[in-house]
């Protein structure tokens, strides 16, 4: 049986992450492989409840990220471990590296609580985590998703922020790409919409090249 394959797609709100996870999500399903598209906070019934309220509910931030936490375990108990299971490819819209980067450096969050948290939900049996094993991380100049956004639509909670809340977003994601170099993958966002979906193809080409067989 082929084994699962987790990709996470991440960056701040502008970043112009949607269509091309779309684009990845065509890639794997030409190559025949069952994919499972989902996304955070949500990908179950209960996580989109919880979603409804974190994006418009003005709440402390501890609770948020709490709320956040118990989104992603029914997701991952629900959805992204049967997945990996039946060995598809789970392509995710935001994972953890967002609540790092949302409620620790957007917010403020204590960073070792989420840390905690992570371990408590995250845990497989045998102790290790469950993390995406690539993360593609569309990072982009606050200033510029400002302006992409600002056309688009009705802003939710964190949309709606200054660019200030983005500019420490971004941090906490640089802060998480130090800390786990291995599994992320910087995309210049600024770039054209034709230029960074290459780099996406690329990137995910040249990951699955370098899995063992
Ligand atoms: P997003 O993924 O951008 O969805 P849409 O494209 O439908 O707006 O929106 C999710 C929002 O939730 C985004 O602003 C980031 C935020 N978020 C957190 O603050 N913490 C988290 O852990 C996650 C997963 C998302």
């Amino acid at each position: 049986m082929t084994r699962g394959l987790f990709i996470s797609f991440e960056g701040i709100d502008g970043a112009g992450k949607s269509t091309h996870i779309a684009r990845v999500t065509e890639l794997f399903r030409q190559a025949g492989k069952a994919v499972v598209l989902t996304r955070e906070p949500g990908g179950t019934p209960v996580s989109e409840k919880l979603r409804e309220l974190v994006l418009h509910e003005p709440m402390d931030a501890l609770t948020e990220a709490l709320l956040m936490f118990a989104a992603r375990r029914e997701h991952l108990v629900q959805v992204i471990e049967p997945a990996l299971a039946r060995g598809d490819v789970v392509l995710c819209d935001r994972f953890t590296d967002a609540t790092f980067a949302y409620q620790g450096g957007g917010r403020g969050f204590d960073w070792q609580v989420l840390v905690q948290l992570e371990r408590m939900v995250q845990a497989l049996p045998d102790g290790a985590l469950r993390q995406p094993e690539l993360t593609v991380w569309f990072d982009l100049d606050p200033h510029i998703a400002a302006q992409r956004l600002a056309s688009a639509r009705v802003p939710d909670k964190f949309e709606s922020q200054p660019a200030d809340f983005f500019s420490a977003v971004r941090a906490g994601y640089a802060k998480r790409q130090t800390e786990m170099p291995e599994r992320f993958a910087r995309i210049d966002a600024a770039q054209s919409l034709d230029a960074v979906g290459a780099e996406v193809g690329r990137v995910v080409s040249d990951w699955l090249k370098q899995l063992t067989p």
